[in-house]
């Protein structure tokens, strides 16, 4: 995987050599779709011994008391996420544009979520600022990077106010200068200084069942509408996740 200062030395060699530029441009869709090719064609074969997995249980519902059997079926419904995070970050920079009115996304967004959250007692509130105007990007992609945004936040709230009724994530949005700016807040376990500059990279995960793809698959999106992303986070306060598009 390519780091920051990597694409950073790619980007001077292609402002530099014209020629570079074609050539870097290819490798890197090559690569793209090589790391899509490789993730379906695993994918499916996958989903075929899972589908197969299902079956069995149901002709023969004794299976599901044996020891191994759930373990079995969750490592598979892992993989298969890993793959399908694969494929969504290899696609990543690939944008389907649209205008859509920024609020009535975000403001859906809220909703959804909102829902996702009856069952627990997390305190959700949403800031959408009114004047935000038409936004033109990939709906579909930016929803992507919201909802690992609160998703996320939602798994930090959790690891430290499970039950006890003091947890809270605010999703915010108001227009400035430039253009857009969106805001996940969260009082919920916060980052540590010595985890905080690798959030960003591929793989990178403190969670049992995390695939630790979010957040690069969602720098990714941000960064190929020419927007930007940060963490801000301390454990006592919690995280917040700022986002600037440019309008
Ligand atoms: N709001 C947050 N509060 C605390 N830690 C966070 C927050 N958001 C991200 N992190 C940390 O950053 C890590 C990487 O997040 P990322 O979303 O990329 O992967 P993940 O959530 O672990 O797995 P998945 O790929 O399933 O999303 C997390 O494992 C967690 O340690
Ligand atoms: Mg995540």
């Amino acid at each position: 995987m390519l780091h920051n200062i990597d694409k950073q030395k790619m980007n001077q060699l292609m402002d530099r050599d014209k020629d570079a530029k074609i050539i870097i441009n290819q490798l890197l869709e090559n690569h793209n779709v090589a790391l899509s090719t490789i993730a379906h064609e695993i994918r499916n074969p996958l989903t075929l011994v899972y589908s197969a997995l299902q079956v069995m249980e149901i002709q023969h519902p004794e299976l599901s008391t044996y020891p191994h059997w759930s373990q079995t079926k969750s490592d598979i419904e892992f993989m298969c996420q890993l793959l399908n995070d694969l494929s969504r970050y290899s696609s990543g920079h690939t944008l389907n544009h649209s205008a859509f009115s920024m609020k009535d996304f975000l403001k859906n967004i809220a909703v959804s979520f909102a829902i996702s959250l009856e069952d627990s007692n997390i305190e959700f509130t949403s800031r959408i600022d009114k004047g935000l105007g038409t936004f033109t990007g990939d709906k579909i992609k930016l929803k992507e990077v919201l909802l690992n945004l609160l998703a996320n936040a939602r798994d930090a709230v959790q690891s430290v106010h499970s039950g006890d009724g003091r947890g809270k994530i605010c999703l915010s949005a108001h227009p400035d200068i430039h253009g857009i700016v969106i805001e996940c807040f969260d009082n919920g376990c916060g980052i540590s200084d010595d985890i905080i500059d690798h959030i960003f990279d591929p793989f990178v995960t403190h969670k049992e069942n995390g695939t630790g793809l979010g957040l690069a698959i969602s720098r990714q999106i941000i960064e190929s509408h020419n927007g930007s992303i940060q963490a801000h986070s301390s454990p006592e306060t919690g995280t917040t996740f700022i986002i600037h598009l440019a309008c």
